[in-house]
């Protein structure tokens, strides 16, 4: 098969987790026969720094073009410090996903049998749990007006959502939880937005078309408690963008380290594989950050853009084989610190010499 892909590394630690991926893509590609061609484009800092815009035009027409985009991170302190900075790179995120109509985020929250005793959480809390966090990712607060008063000293950032747009991902949550364990998991506060209630009352007039689905309608506060508390309570979780945003930083660590967790955004155009943490600038450039975030990307990139389940499943069993023996990085284990490149290319030859 053709595979053309869009490569967009972006700042920080993206450009070298981004690269351990490729290796393992390659590896995949090459014992599967698949004609893989790259296209890389810049964004984030790296391209405000190059053509004043996080997210150019020529940018975004490489992505349109391609069949799925392998995206790294983006994000600079020199931007987190200076709020009056009026260009920054995470708008260019913002408006990829705006742009390429990436409606739901998909971020699959699973444990590592070898990886237990890394969690924060009590190993009987966290063993099989294994659960589907559906972020709604182009509407809300993230792209309501916002603004500031003349004199600068009001601010506001409104959160707005259509039924057309409620629709769409809740659709997507009934049928994910149809996929898996039929239980959904609605989290809003209802109790207090408008924006919410809507959510809830659409989601109320949608449930009975899924009779098999178990609904389960959750105030985003105890959504944050009971995923400490239970983890296994859930299988799928939708929710707005903001509540995703949150609430999915805090399931990343009960797997033990951040940067396990993939994710796939998908809409009305190309797919985007990206890993949930961010750019890690203390890390950049050092050969040190985890890119099994980012591996496992592309793990998804096979799956969901191509529908090829095999190259998915050879990637996560060289991914569980590494945990296992423990060749990992120093956010999983000190005493180890395996460079970043090490584990890329130890990746791809489990893939080359096991399939
Ligand atoms: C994420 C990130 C982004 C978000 C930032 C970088 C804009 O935190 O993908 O979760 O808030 O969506
Ligand atoms: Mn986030």
């Amino acid at each position: 098969m053709k595979l053309n892909i869009a490569v967009l590394a972006g700042d920080g630690i993206g450009p070298e987790v981004v690269a351990q991926a490729i290796k393992v893509i390659n590896a995949v590609g090459e014992k599967k026969g698949h004609q893989i061609s790259y296209q890389e484009a810049i964004t984030g800092a790296a391209a405000i720094d190059e053509v004043g815009d996080p997210y150019p035009e020529a940018t975004h027409k490489i992505c349109m073009e391609a069949d799925a985009v392998l995206f790294g991170a983006i994000g600079h302190p020199k931007f987190d410090n200076d709020p009056t900075a009026k260009v920054r790179p995470e708008q260019g995120l913002l408006r990829m996903r705006k742009q390429l109509g990436l409606y739901a985020n998909l971020r699959p929250v699973e444990t590592f049998p070898s990886l237990l005793h890394k969690s924060p959480l009590r190993r009987d809390l966290v063993e099989g749990a294994d659960f589907m966090c559906i972020r709604e990712l182009t509407g809300g607060i993230y792209f309501g007006e916002k603004g500031r008063s003349e004199d600068g000293n009001t601010a506001f950032d409104n959160c707005v959502y259509t039924r057309e747009e409620i629709e769409r991902i809740l659709k997507l949550g009934f049928e994910y939880a149809m996929k898996r364990r039929k239980k959904l998991t609605v989290v809003d506060k209802a109790n207090v937005l408008e924006t919410s209630r809507l959510w809830r009352q659409i989601a109320q007039e949608m449930a009975p078309d899924y009779p098999e689905v178990e609904t389960q309608y959750m105030f985003v506060d105890n959504a944050a408690m009971q995923i400490i508390q239970w983890p296994k309570n859930f299988d799928v979780m939708v929710t707005e963008n903001m509540f995703g945003d949150i609430l999915t930083d805090e399931a990343s660590v009960i797997t033990g380290s951040m940067g396990l967790l993939p994710s796939a955004s998908i809409g009305l155009h190309t797919s985007v594989f990206e890993p949930i943490h961010g750019s890690y600038p203390q890390a950049a450039g050092k050969d040190i950050a985890n890119p099994i975030a980012t591996v496992l990307s592309a793990a998804m990139l096979f799956e969901y853009a191509f529908d090829l389940k095999e190259e998915g499943q050879m990637i996560r069993k060289a991914v569980s084989a590494s945990l296992d023996e423990n060749f990992v990085t120093e956010d999983i284990d000190k005493s180890q610190a395996k460079k970043t490149s090490e584990v890329g290319d130890w990746l791809a030859a489990y893939i080359k010499k096991n399939n």
